[in-house]
């Protein structure tokens, strides 16, 4: 298995995904990490990450000297190169230009790590690769032992080598899609150079985190708040394969769920899976403590705190449970160790999860932990979970509460439900679902007049929303054809009375957000 060591770089989970994806297990800790902790470890190779810091600064992060000692390939990026070369004797220097995007690196010398590895031919037949670079500092000297391994015009080491040590070191991105060959060159070190075998596998992963589950898990009960969104359908999935009815799912129905949400939740668990599952119809609560309410903030700390006490009180009443089972995935892990260290810098917060009720003394349950969201993804269908459950658009905890502007009524949650299920009805039928990250519609409390058959009419609006990302952290508004808008905006018009106009939102994030509020 592989290490990686995260100095702080916004694509370090990349490179944990090109690893795994290679069917390599690899795990992505904190660059500060001992040498205790790396002989426990056991690491086949170390890949050390880039940074937004300077390797020449005095107050940078170093790897430990520990990753040099341990007789394992080691492979740098980026900032992970420049610490390499600093640390190893060589010398990093602000570069005279700032290399940012798109190049064209030339390979030089021949070495395991890049051998055959190319994209064209230089003029004088040289091997040259399509790369993406973000770097100001350079390394500017070998440290002993390196050769350079490749070079660009304004960056003469652009990757190097010491392959009696089995150490390289690339200042370009191979972690990311637009380094055209990097998920070979990743391949390569982890593979052919670390020597791991590719034996990564959901099939093994399931197998594997039953048995663990049955051994943590013994013959006590387990709760587990279910959404209906992947993470926690999945996680229950997987426990119900382990424990069977050991299991109960608590579902919390707040009445701002998508059309029909609930029942599907009842079907698929409940019906197909056979499972235990409490569901809680809050809706009315929820309701009356939003009345009269309009600021967004106010109202998400209102659906959270509700939420919370719903789900305690439900689980208080399973005298008997001993866990707590949670969705929390590989991402959510990353981002907190790296918020712990104060390393990320965009970090959110969004609260979904009911939470430890504290006098219960319940255990945490988190058995895909150490999943990537595909990763999740496939274990769901493995699992038997329906594919539109497990390729459905993510959903915000706090449901149409923040798809309704302003004040948040059971009519408009109505009239928004339904909407909502033609826009992706059309989308699905188009077979556009698939192809944006997130689709739904808003509920916008204002009127206009329209004109329907011989009639006026004076009603709402609902606003489409579509983007393409692939972090949620930006996006870009879906290019919908205008054909399938029409037709959207058309049924919407007809089948939902109340709403007589239909806008499709064309702002990105940002300075948008998905949500609007
Ligand atoms: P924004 O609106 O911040 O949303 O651009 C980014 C992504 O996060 C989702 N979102 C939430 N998800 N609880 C969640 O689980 C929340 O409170 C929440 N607020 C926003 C949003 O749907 C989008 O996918």
């Amino acid at each position: 298995r592989i290490l990686i060591l995260d100095f702080g770089s916004q694509v370090t989970q990349l490179i944990a995904r090109r690893v795994r994806e290679a069917h390599v297990y690899c795990e992505v800790h904190a660059n500060d990490v001992g040498e205790d902790f790396i002989r426990k470890f056991n690491p086949s190779g170390i890949i050390l990450s880039g940074s937004y810091m300077s390797a020449y600064e005095e107050s940078t992060d170093q790897a430990s000297p520990a990753v040099f000692n341990a007789g394992v390939p080691v492979l740098g990026i980026c900032y992970g190169m420049q610490t390499m070369a600093e640390q190893l004797g060589g010398k990093v220097e602000p570069g005279t230009k700032r290399e940012f995007g798109y190049a064209e690196v030339r390979a030089r010398n021949h070495t395991k790590l890049l051998e055959g590895i190319e994209d064209f031919k230089g003029p004088n037949g040289e091997g040259m690769l399509k790369v993406w670079m973000s770097h100001g500092d350079r390394v500017s000297e070998l440290p002993k032992g390196f050769v350079v391994m490749a070079s660009t015009p304004s960056c003469p080491i652009a990757a190097m080598a010491d392959e009696t040590r089995r150490f390289y070191g690339v200042q370009f991105h191979p972690e990311v899609t637009h380094t055209e060959k990097g998920r070979e060159i990743l391949q390569r070190f982890v593979l052919d150079i670390c020597g791991c075998k590719p034996d990564w596998e959901m099939g093994n992963f399931a197998k594997e985190a039953i048995e663990e589950i049955r051994r943590k898990v013994g013959k006590d009960e387990v709760i587990l708040g279910l959404s209906g969104g992947v993470d926690s359908s999945v996680t229950a999935a997987l426990i119900h394969r382990a424990v069977g009815d050991q299991l109960t799912c608590v579902f919390v129905d707040h009445g701002l769920l998508r059309l029909n949400e609930a029942e599907q939740v009842r079907e698929t668990f409940e019906k197909n899976m056979g499972m235990k599952l409490v569901m809680v119809d809050a809706s009315e609560k929820f309701l009356s403590d939003l009345k009269g309410v309009t600021d967004p903030e106010k109202k998400r700390k209102i659906i959270g705190r509700d939420f919370v006490e719903c789900f305690q009180s439900e689980a208080k009443k399973l005298t008997g449970a001993k866990w707590l089972a949670q969705g929390t995935i590989y991402p959510d892990v990353i981002e907190s160790a790296a918020a712990n260290t104060k390393k990320a810098k965009v970090i959110k917060s969004h609260h979904n999860v009911g939470g430890l009720p504290p006098d219960m003394h319940l255990q945490l349950l988190e058995p895909i932990r150490g999943l990537f969201k595909d990763e999740v993804r496939e274990l769901g269908l493995q699992l038997g979970l329906p594919r539109e459950m497990v390729f459905r658009h993510p959903f915000p905890g706090p449901g149409l509460g923040v798809r309704i502007l302003g004040e948040v009524k059971r009519e408009y949650a109505d009239l928004l439900k339904r909407a909502d299920a033609i826009f992706i009805d059309e989308l699905r039928a188009a077979g556009w679902y698939d192809k944006v990250s997130q689709a739904f519609a808003v509920f916008l409390p204002v009127r206009s007049v329209g004109v329907m058959g011989d009639g006026r009419t004076y009603d709402y609006v609902v606003a489409l929303r579509s983007v393409e990302t692939t972090d949620f952290m930006t996006a870009k508004w879906s290019q919908l054809p205008y054909d399938l808008l029409g037709k959207v905006s058309n049924r919407i018009i007809n089948e939902v009375k109340g709403i007589n106009r239909v806008c499709y939102d064309i702002s990105g994030k940002p300075p948008a957000t998905i949500e609007w509020e």
